[in-house]
């Protein structure tokens, strides 16, 4: 675990020293970057000790370009605490000095950890700048409402450093929790073709089912994934399988059920497709033209009738437009699964964020509008109880 923690402009810099002893207690090797703001509350030599490590102070004294080595180097940064100022800068892309400059070459996730009087937490522009960071995939870890620098109370101050670095280590160390198992995922959009260059298709992206299957793997989890055309990358670890129609994801799914704990079906799979497929382009004729669709196979609903028990545990999707959780339980018995993760179209298709409510034997459980990834996490949460409620696998 190697972790850059970057320490910005305000009073709560000395609790910085804190965060970097835990991450070292919890394992971590640490190296510090500080702004010039920084210098002005606690000195670069607190930390060098800390660390055993000189502190980067500036992008000048150093020979070659240090933001890009320290970026390459972290598996994780964290700024503690990030000042108003400096998130406004990272928001906007800029790389004027040492800490902003190392952001912009993180190849981890980004932590922050901001701190500020409660009125400039509660700014409109701050909380854009926040919205932004979070959209681009950062981490926000806390502040806390309590006593701040200014004598007053409120929200705005730094998390403590234990949470702090709490979070850090459980993002990259993570529960294995899904060690000895196997999940198959399926994901993106499902392509019907009409003839050798015309198809019928959708707007999923795949990045649903993509965070599920990277997060099965960080889990410990022997993760398939079965993806209909996606752009996206393949995840660390993670087994692929590309398809295009919904009759190839059934048959890859198939090849794969035998060994699965936990079939999750992320896929929007057409429900439809053309009756027949030309051999060779259709040409266009003269006035209108109909198509005849046929139904495909229900994946789901075909894998929830055939399985013998609760092996494997099932999770499907509800993308609806309205009345998402009733509809979701209704589709918990038709297609006999385990959980169904219920999210309104608006909310979900192609963004980074989901919004969605998941919905089980024992009731609705709604989440806050998260990030896909932590959206995966919840769900692979639930999967997990329902593996430790069926048991160990027969045979
Ligand atoms: N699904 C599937 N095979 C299909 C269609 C859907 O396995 N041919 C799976 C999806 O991957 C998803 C869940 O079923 O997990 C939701 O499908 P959806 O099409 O929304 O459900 P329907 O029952 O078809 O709903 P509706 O009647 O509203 O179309």
């Amino acid at each position: 675990m190697k972790v850059v923690v970057a320490v910005a402009g305000g009073i709560a810099a000395y609790k910085a020293a804190s965060l970097v002893r835990e991450l070292g207690r919890a394992g971590a090797e640490v190296r510090v970057v500080m702004t010039r703001a920084a210098q002005h509350f606690v000195g670069p030599a607190t930390f060098a000790g800390l660390t055993g490590h000189p502190v980067v102070t500036s992008l000048w004294d150093h020979p070659g370009e240090v933001h890009v080595e320290l970026g390459r180097w972290a598996d994780a940064i964290v700024v503690a605490p990030a000042t108003m100022d400096l998130m406004a800068k990272a928001a906007a892309g800029l790389g004027d000095d040492p800490v902003l400059a190392t952001l912009s070459c993180a190849r981890g996730p980004v932590f922050f950890a901001p701190a500020m009087h409660w009125r400039m937490w509660g700014r409109p522009a701050t909380q854009r700048v926040v919205a932004t960071l979070a959209a681009d995939g950062a981490h926000l870890v806390g502040p806390e409402r309590g006593a701040l620098a200014s004598g007053e109370s409120g929200e705005g101050r730094m998390s403590e450093p234990e949470a702090i670095a709490a979070a850090v280590v459980a993002h990259l160390q993570g529960p294995r929790d899904l060690a000895g198992r196997t999940v198959v995922v399926s994901a993106g959009p499902t392509h019907e073709d009409l003839d050798p260059v015309r198809f019928l298709g959708n707007r999923s992206t795949g990045r649903m089912g993509f965070a599920l299957a990277a997060s099965a793997a960080r889990r410990g989890a022997r993760a398939i994934l079965v993806s209909g055309p996606s752009a996206l990358p393949t995840p660390p670890g993670v087994e692929r399988i590309d398809v295009r129609s919904a009759r190839a994801m059934q048959a890859a799914i198939g090849q794969h059920v035998g060994d699965a704990d936990a079939v999750i079906m992320a896929a929007a799979v057409a429900d439809y497709r053309p009756a027949e497929e030309a051999p060779s382009k259709i040409a266009k004729t003269a006035g209108p033209r109909t198509l005849e669709l046929v139904r495909n196979p229900d994946i789901l609903a075909e894998l929830g009738a055939a399985r013998s028990g609760a092996h494997p545990v099932l999770v499907g999707f509800a993308l609806e437009t309205e009345d998402a959780a009733a509809r979701a339980r209704a589709k918990l018995q038709r297609k006999r699964c385990d959980l169904v993760v219920a999210n309104l179209a608006a909310d979900g298709f192609g963004g980074e964020e989901n919004l969605v409510t998941l919905v089980d034997a024992a009731g609705d459980h709604p989440l806050p509008r998260r990030s896909k990834a932590a959206v995966a996490d919840a769900i692979l949460d639930r999967v997990v109880a329902l593996l430790g409620q069926s048991g160990p696998r027969e045979g």
